[in-house]
């Protein structure tokens, strides 16, 4: 047993996982400790997608363990419900409930899931709402919001079941330029109050200014795993190199 605080927020160890013949997580071994903001990079296919989606079960694996605050994943039920509902997940599809108002997306996982009061619910999410900076959007439908608007609702909407990881698979590759910043301002103040958070994004700005630690990946493997500092300097494998090369030119 590790002492208390010692328990990493996120354990991989020895993960594999198959798309029938295909080996898309190779023997991954990963932890994140609590407060760590890790984001993951790699070419299209290497597998950051469906690292994320194991953690929180979206994906079963086929071998090793996956501990989230010293808990193994449970198989499913009731168990696998409160695991998931620690575990934040933001994709690049924001998937806001379109019939329902910003903050009735907002308040709908604490009522339904953790049994919040109404009332509660619905102070606590005008709170994530002001501040992710959209509290004026929160009578709106989805659709009168614009993207930027509407990814910073689906970070609420994941922060409101007070989770202790948030996992974010590339969460401003759907948007309008000048709406990304808006999103990764969010993101990096997520980051500057001690949120443990695993993110892939092509965003390399936001991976110097708010990362701790990079991860590459490259045909299911973790090839690098290093500070942004090193990796963006002084990467070690040629894959990196390339990668690096082909990202930072265009
Ligand atoms: N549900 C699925 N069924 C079969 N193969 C899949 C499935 N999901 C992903 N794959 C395959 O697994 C591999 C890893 O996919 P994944 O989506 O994790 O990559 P990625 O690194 O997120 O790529 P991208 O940068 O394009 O999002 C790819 O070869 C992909 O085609
Ligand atoms: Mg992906």
């Amino acid at each position: 047993m590790s002492a208390p605080g010692t328990v990493p927020m996120i354990r991989m160890a020895g993960v594999d996982k198959f798309f029938g013949p295909l080996h898309v997580l190779r023997s991954i071994d990963l932890e994140v400790p609590r407060g760590q903001v890790v984001v993951v990079l790699g070419p299209s296919g290497s597998g950051k997608s469906t690292l994320c989606r194991t953690i929180n079960r979206l994906e079963p694996i086929d071998s090793g363990t996956i501990e989230v605050d010293g808990q193994p994943l449970p198989a499913e039920g009731k168990a696998l419900a409160r695991l998931r509902a620690d575990v934040g997940m933001v994709f690049q599809s924001f998937n806001l409930f379109a019939h329902k108002t910003i903050l009735e997306n907002v308040m709908l996982a604490p009522v339904k899931v953790r049994g919040t009061a109404s009332a509660k619910a619905r102070e606590e999410g005008m709170a994530l709402l002001e501040r992710v900076g959209i509290a004026n959007q929160a009578d709106k439908l989805p659709a009168q919001l614009s993207g930027g608007q509407q990814q910073r609702a689906a970070i609420a909407r994941a922060l409101a079941m007070k989770p202790k990881v948030m996992l974010f698979d590339e969460p401003t590759s759907a948007l309008d330029p000048e709406m990304v910043n808006e999103v990764l301002d969010v993101m990096t103040s997520l980051a500057r109050e001690g949120m443990t958070m695993l993110v892939v994004t092509h965003e390399m700005g936001f991976a110097r200014r708010a990362a701790d630690r990079v991860v590459f990946m490259a045909d299911g493997e973790i090839v690098e795993d290093t500070t942004p500092e090193e990796f963006f300097t002084s990467a070690k494998s040629e894959r990196a190199r390339d990668f690096l090369g082909k990202i930072l030119s265009h």
